[in-house]
Parts: structure tokens; C-alpha cells; sequence
């Protein structure tokens, strides 16, 4: 039987999940499809149970999903369950559902990807305090990173983000003034997205030219953050890398292999304009 797979959201129309993974469903040669499933919040419990039934053999987990899945799995990835967020859910031999979370590793690949060896050893610095900043802490510090802080407008939310790292908390204001000091700065508020508010989160007069500036927005690809932080002559990682690497990551969970990232950018940065 013809393999299928999915992803579960609301919105989920918009999403380029679908056309990336049956890309390279092409790619290497399996007879495999990939639908978006709208599901409104509160219904994730009957979708799982549709799924089973009608034979997925996986599926992808957007907002607002993520963390409501979680009682309908029988198992879940250390990451995922200390995130308390899963993105990825693959069928196990025997029917078990087993839950994982590809958004933080995903962001470590693409980082490592753009910008290269030896950042294992920079000062990362995380702007923002919320589910996507928590993932990339934690993804960070167990791919070896050896200091992760955070800044947030709320300084609360970065202490428990860092908490889990052993960086440090800051707040905005801070963080802008010691700027200087960080070799990497992840930006990870909804400051920039196309929907959200526009400018910056803070300002960027300190930033070390030799840092590499990373953002996790990709709609626009290039943000203001990203703009800024290359006027002052940063490395910048955009977020459309992200966003590939947890898919390649959730393929590789499914079929064992893992697709060509680096191809998959090209050519939604070229559909993307
Ligand atoms: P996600 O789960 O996608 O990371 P989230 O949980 O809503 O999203 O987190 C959004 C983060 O962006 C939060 O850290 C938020 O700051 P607060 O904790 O103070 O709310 C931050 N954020 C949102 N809008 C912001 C703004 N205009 N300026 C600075 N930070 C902002």
C-alpha cells in the first residue's frame, strides 16, 4: 500500500510542508504522498484517531497542536517530552505512536550548515522567551554549545528558559548593551514577521561585526534583524533554514533517510522570490 503522510494544524492551507517532503518523496524514489489536515483546536484527540484508521504512516504538528498531542502518544523523544511540544509523530512497528520534536535540532543544522565549524565555543545569546526560544536552548546545550543566554522583554520567562541551559537571564536593555560579548544571536520573537510587528526587538549598535546573527522568522526571509545585523558586518542565517531542516529531520524519523537540505532552500528561496 501507498505510504501517506501529514501535517496537522490550523491555519495549515499556507504551509510548504506538503510540497517539500513529496519533493523528495521523488527525490529517492519512494511511492509516498503527503496532505495538509486542518484541524480546529480542541480536535487533535479524534484527528490522531482518524489517522490510525485510515493508515498514516506519520505526521507533522503545527500551532496550535503541539503540546495538546502529547496524551495521544504512546511515547515521546527525551527532547519533546522536557519541551512538552511535539512536531513529529511516526508510526512504530506494532502501531505504537511515538512523538518527537525536530524544531530545536533542526535550528542547530541549519546554523551549523550557514555558518560553519568552531561555533560550538561562541557565546550564543537567544532573544525571546517562548516555545521556539526553549527548543533551540535545549537543542544547543545537547549538541555541546557551552553557554546559552537569554534575553526577553518579560526577564521571568528568559530565567526559565536559561534555567535549563545554566546560561544567563537578561533583559532587553541589557542585553543590548552587552551585545558586544555574544559570537551568536538568535532571534526568535514574532518582532519582524510579516504578520507580527514590525522593527527590532532591540537595537543592534553592539553587535561584534565577527558574530553570526540568525533569525527564526522566514516570512520575510530577510528581516529587519537580519538586515541590521549585516549593515554591521554579521554572518546572517535566515530562518527558511530552519524551517527545512526540522522537515528533513521528520523525513529522516519516517524513511530512514536523510533529503538534500541544501536544495530544498534553493529552490523555495527561488519560488519564494
Ligand atoms: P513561540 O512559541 O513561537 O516562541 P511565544 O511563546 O508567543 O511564541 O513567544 C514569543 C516571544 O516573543 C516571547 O518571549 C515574547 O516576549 P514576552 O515573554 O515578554 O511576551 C516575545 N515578544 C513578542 N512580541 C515582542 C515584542 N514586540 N518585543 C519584544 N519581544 C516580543
Amino acid at each position: 500500500m501507498k505510504k501517506w503522510y501529514a501535517v496537522l494544524g490550523d491555519p495549515v492551507s499556507h504551509s510548504k510542508s506538503p510540497a517539500m517532503h513529496e519533493a523528495w518523496f521523488e527525490e529517492n524514489g519512494l511511492d509516498a504522498s503527503y496532505v495538509p489536515v486542518h484541524v480546529p483546536e480542541g480536535t487533535v484527540g479524534e484527528a490522531v484517531q482518524a489517522l490510525k484508521t485510515l493508515g498514516a504512516s506519520g505526521w507533522n504538528v503545527t500551532v496550535p497542536h503541539k503540546q495538546a498531542i502529547i496524551p495521544y502518544l504512546d511515547e515521546i523523544d527525551p527532547l519533546a517530552e522536557q519541551m512538552q511540544a511535539v512536531n513529529t509523530v511516526s508510526l512504530l512497528p506494532g502501531g505504537r505512536l511515538r512523538g518527537s520534536n525536530t524544531d530545536g535540532p533542526g535550528f542547530v543544522g541549519s546554523l551549523e550548515q550557514a555558518a560553519g565549524t568552531g561555533l560550538k565555543e561562541k557565546k550564543v545569546l537567544i532573544i525571546g522567551a517562548g516555545g521556539a526560544s526553549s527548543g533551540i536552548a535545549l537543542a544547543l546545550s545537547q549538541a555541546g554549545y557551552r553557554s546559552v543566554s537569554v534575553c526577553n522583554r518579560t526577564v521571568k520567562k528568559a530565567e526559565a528558559v536559561a534555567a535549563r541551559t545554566g546560561g544567563e537571564a537578561l533583559s532587553l536593555q541589557e542585553a543590548e548593551r552587552r551585545l558586544g560579548e555574544f559570537g551568536i544571536v538568535i532571534q526568535t520573537t514574532p518582532v519582524g514577521m510579516s504578520t507580527g510587528s514590525s522593527g527590532l526587538p532591540l537595537g543592534l549598535q553592539n553587535l561584534s561585526p565577527g558574530a553570526v546573527a540568525a533569525d527564526i522568522v522566514y516570512s520575510p526571509l530577510e528581516t529587519e534583524f537580519l538586515k541590521a545585523a549585516a549593515a554591521t558586518g554579521c554572518k546572517t542565517v535566515d530562518g527558511l533554514g530552519m524551517f527545512v531542516f526540522q522537515g528533513a529531520l521528520a523525513f529522516e524519523r519516517w524513511t530512514g533517510i536523510l533529503p538534500d537540505t541544501q536544495k530544498m532552500k534553493d529552490r523555495l528561496m527561488n519560488e519564494m522570490g
